[in-house]
């Protein structure tokens, strides 16, 4: 498959070109700056994109890749920092100047080829605090700005091009148009990068493996869109377990099971732990102890189900492509299968191997692969849950009535949410309930109960997440449904705190 190769700089944006191309079907990689020449070439990339970074060229310790990529005869674009690196790699010259932040207007002096089709001008976002102050020989200026004016160069014999402003930003007017030019027009990459054809490889990739999976499944969409996948390739090699520790929504472990039975062939065993979990967190208040011995529990039924189901080669699990460049790990030499030992915090002695089909794919492409492999859309659109469940949304210790409370007050929470058309609107929405107590009346009664917390907020990424400002009535309509359906409520609160500083979880 042609393939488009993104040189990580450091940009906080890296990534996102990488996600801009592949939305118009062109497979696209972020790989470290400093990658191997001979690895890069056995990539075979139709072209080359250095993305932007916190450094300057001119200091000693800039970070710098393999001087042959400029000899490959490979097209060639530099965005910010990527595009310092051209002007100085070709002799021209980049020093420091008054920081560019923001919007600015790039007037357009070349429309041909990389600018082409964008206008005279085009809105472009600019963060940097270096500039090109004289280009090399043999490119020309093709776009500038009041302050920079060389934004925009080109060497259109070689195919090597220079922008200072970052076209995968939605603040860029006409950016996606930018980088198709480059990677459609000048790379003359094919849109061969479809979740069809993902889905066709990774499963003849799976199907060449030995032994059987075992598949931990949370009625997440990760988790079980990995599972369909090996499903696919091996049938009922692939053996799932599903855990419910009595930390779950309401309902959600029924729910849960009829959506695997009734929709997916999968060998799938659920586990009832709720009383061992429940039990082992008696009297744990510490939010770091509870997420703990949540963890090491499930490493025990994991355990315990591996002994009596085995033998297993195999443990699938569904992590996604950004957990693989956050987390460092090279990618072995099988996309699809990394083999090591241990992952997990599952015992040395289970040796098993890590079986990752989606480690190529960003959350909104696990989605269509979803929807491709037929996973209900009520499971697509689900918000995303924490792993330790109600364990870090109960303050204090849990007990039965914190639990109930918590579990009935989410559900009237994402009902009022689903009617008003909210729900789809919003990252995660959930009640909260500790220790706290209010008073209230009742009929004629006063009455001592708890407090709950409303917690609705909206993100991107989760990294940084604004608390929504719903409307009043819907406010008032859950306050209203959770103090009159739960006995023990007496007050409910709204959330208005960010992250940060503060975190989406309570705990
Ligand atoms: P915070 O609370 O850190 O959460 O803003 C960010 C996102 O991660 C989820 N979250 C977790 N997920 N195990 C998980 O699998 C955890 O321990 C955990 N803690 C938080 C949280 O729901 C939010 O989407």
């Amino acid at each position: 498959m042609d393939k488009i190769l993104v040189l990580d700089f450091g940009s906080q944006y890296s990534h996102l070109i990488c996600r801009r191309i592949r939305e118009f079907s062109v497979y696209a990689e972020l790989v470290p700056f400093d990658i191997p020449i001979e690895k890069l070439k056995a990539m075979n990339p139709k072209g080359v994109i250095f993305s932007g970074g916190p450094s300057s060229v001119y200091n000693k310790d800039s970070p710098r890749p393999d001087s042959k990529v400029f000899e490959m005869n490979l097209p060639l674009l530099g965005i910010c920092y990527g595009h310092q690196l051209i002007v100085d790699n070709f002799g021209g010259k980049v020093k420091r100047s008054n920081k560019e932040y923001g919007h600015s207007t790039l007037t357009i002096d070349n429309n041909a080829s990389l600018l082409g089709g964008v206008g005279d001008s085009l809105r472009a976002w600019m963060s940097h605090g270096d500039e090109a102050e004289k280009i090399p020989d043999n490119f020309k200026i093709i776009g500038h700005t009041e302050r920079s004016h060389a934004a925009a160069i080109a060497n259109e014999s070689q195919s090597i091009y220079g922008i200072q402003f970052h076209p995968e930003v939605v603040h860029t007017e006409n950016g996606v148009k930018i980088l198709k030019n480059f990677v459609l027009n000048i790379c003359k990459a094919k849109q061969e990068w479809t979740m069809e054809g993902f889905i066709e490889k990774t499963v003849s990739d799976i199907s060449k493996i030995d032994g059987n999976v075992l598949c931990g499944v949370s009625g997440g969409i990760d988790s079980t869109v990995a599972a369909l996948l090996i499903h696919r390739a091996i049938g009922n090699r692939l053996k799932c377990v599903f855990v419910d520790n009595g930390l779950l929504r309401l309902e959600e472990e029924h729910e849960i099971e009829k959506m695997f039975k009734d929709n997916f062939a999968v060998n799938f065993t659920p586990i009832n732990a709720k009383k061992r979990f429940v039990d082992g967190l008696q009297g744990i208040t510490d939010p770091e102890k509870k997420r703990k011995i949540v963890g090491e529990e499930f490493v025990r039924i994991f355990t315990e189900f591996a002994e009596k189901n085995g033998p297993f080669r195999w443990l699938a699990q569904g992590t996604l492509y950004p957990d693989v460049i956050e987390s460092g790990v090279s990618k072995g030499p099988a996309a699809v299968i990394k083999t090591h030992h241990n992952v997990g915090g599952l015992p040395d002695w289970l040796r098993l191997e890590v079986l990752e089909p989606l480690r190529e794919l960003y959350k909104d492409e696990v989605r269509k692969v979803a929807a491709i492999l037929g996973v209900p859309k009520k499971l697509l659109m689900r918000h995303p849950f924490p792993g330790p469940g109600l364990a870090v949304r109960i303050i204090g210790e849990i007990t039965e009535k914190k639990l109930h409370i918590c579990k009935l007050a989410s559900k009237i929470v994402e009902e009022e949410l689903e009617i008003s058309g909210w729900y789809d609107k919003v990252w995660q929405a959930y009640a909260a309930v500790g220790d706290d107590k209010a008073v209230g009346v009742v009929g004629d009664e006063r009455k001592y109960g708890n407090i709950v917390m409303i917690r609705v907020v909206e993100s991107i990424d989760a990294m940084t997440a604004d608390w929504t400002r719903l409307p009043h009535e819907i406010l008032a309509k859950i306050s209203n449904r959770i103090t009159n359906e739960i006995d023990e409520v007496t007050w409910v609160s709204y959330v208005i705190s960010s992250k940060p500083p503060a975190t989406i979880e309570p705990q």
